[in-house]
């Protein structure tokens, strides 16, 4: 069954809008262009929400980009400099994120729409905050069909400007976070990795993943990766040409969510360290590997990597993303 329904919540102004079709049942946010929550069925067929997911009177100061579309571009930028454009340097001495004013913190106007077999909604923004060239006209959508969510982006400039959009979502496939990240099989389709320097800035060397805890090719615990990888991981994966991109699944739950889209790489951020006062809507605090963000997007810092591939937005050229993450149950 198809249907949906908004709700504003008046202490924020935030419009919580929830769509559903068959068992699955997400809410998106029109600040930030928001995945918010997600319910699936666990092999049992029990619907729990999938995605960490903070109380709404956090949501205007989230310090960790919960769900949203980060833009015009995700990752680090070093010393925020592109061409004669000096963004803002929001993380140390670097841009992070499209900095504090990025897409992911502003208000978007929004549509939903009934289709024969899915329901969407879509999410439209002029930037003219972030401090980018633009200004930047994007429209993200999120269709939701019976076993999952299509995020497709179209962005468009009227100057020349670059953009590398990714959705920050993190996922916790346990249900209602009920279990930490460690519980988690971890699958990715790359053979290469970026080295990064202690600012998490890439140094320029791709390293292979084989015979080291980052080798994901066949499936591996979290929890094991984890133990050789203490402090976390939060590095760029640079993906093969290859469908599906990642696939994330717990045992217990049963539940798998498989990734596949047009995009270069994935950023895996295993959320360790970040330790926060920050009650999510399950109760706890959100604290170091309660969630992974599997941040689809072209390689980071490419900008100073030119070799790597480009990111720029010239002037009236549309540029389209895609990202599909399929929910099912084994
Ligand atoms: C990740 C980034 C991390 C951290 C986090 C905060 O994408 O790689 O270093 O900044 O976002 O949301």
């Amino acid at each position: 069954m198809i249907n949906y329904s908004i709700k504003k919540d008046p202490a924020t102004n935030i419009d919580f809008i929830t769509l559903e079709n068959g068992t699955l049942k997400a809410t998106f946010l029109n600040f930030g262009a928001r995945m918010y929550e997600f319910f699936a069925p666990d092999k049992n067929g029990l619907s729990e929400n999938i995605f960490l997911s903070i109380q709404p009177k956090y949501l205007l100061d989230d310090p960790a980009q919960f769900g949203a579309l980060v833009g015009p571009v995700a990752g680090r930028i070093k010393k925020g400099q592109w061409k004669e454009h000096q963004f803002e340097l929001n993380n140390g001495q670097n841009h992070l994120h499209g900095g504090s004013k990025g897409w992911w913190n502003q208000f978007w106007d929004y549509q939903v729409e009934e289709h024969e077999k899915s329901i969407s909604v879509t999410f439209k923004l002029i930037d003219t905050s972030s401090g980018y060239p633009g200004p930047i006209k994007i429209s993200n959508t999120y269709e939701l069909t019976t076993d999952a969510i299509i995020m497709t982006t179209h962005c468009i400039s009227d100057q020349d400007t670059i953009v590398n959009p990714t959705n920050h979502v993190y996922f916790n496939l346990s249900g209602n976070a009920k279990r930490d990240i460690t519980s988690h099989i971890l699958q990715i389709n790359a053979r290469k990795l970026l080295e990064t320097d202690t600012e998490l800035i890439p140094t320029g060397q791709v390293l292979p993943v084989a015979g080291t805890p980052y080798d994901f090719s066949k499936g591996n615990s979290l929890k094991e990766a984890l133990i050789k990888i203490p402090a976390g991981i939060d590095d760029a994966f640079w993906l093969d040409d290859k469908s599906p991109q990642i696939i994330l699944s717990e045992q217990e739950s049963g539940r798998r969510v498989t990734i596949s889209g047009n995009r270069q790489a994935v950023v895996v951020f295993t959320a360790t360290g970040l330790d926060l006062d920050l009650p999510m809507t399950f109760g706890d605090n959100m604290h170091s590997q309660a969630g992974i963000a599997l941040e689809t997007q072209e390689l980071p810092d490419i900008v100073n990597h030119p070799e790597w591939g480009s990111i720029d937005l010239k002037n009236s050229e549309e540029k389209v993303f895609q990202t599909i993450y399929q929910v099912t149950t084994f």
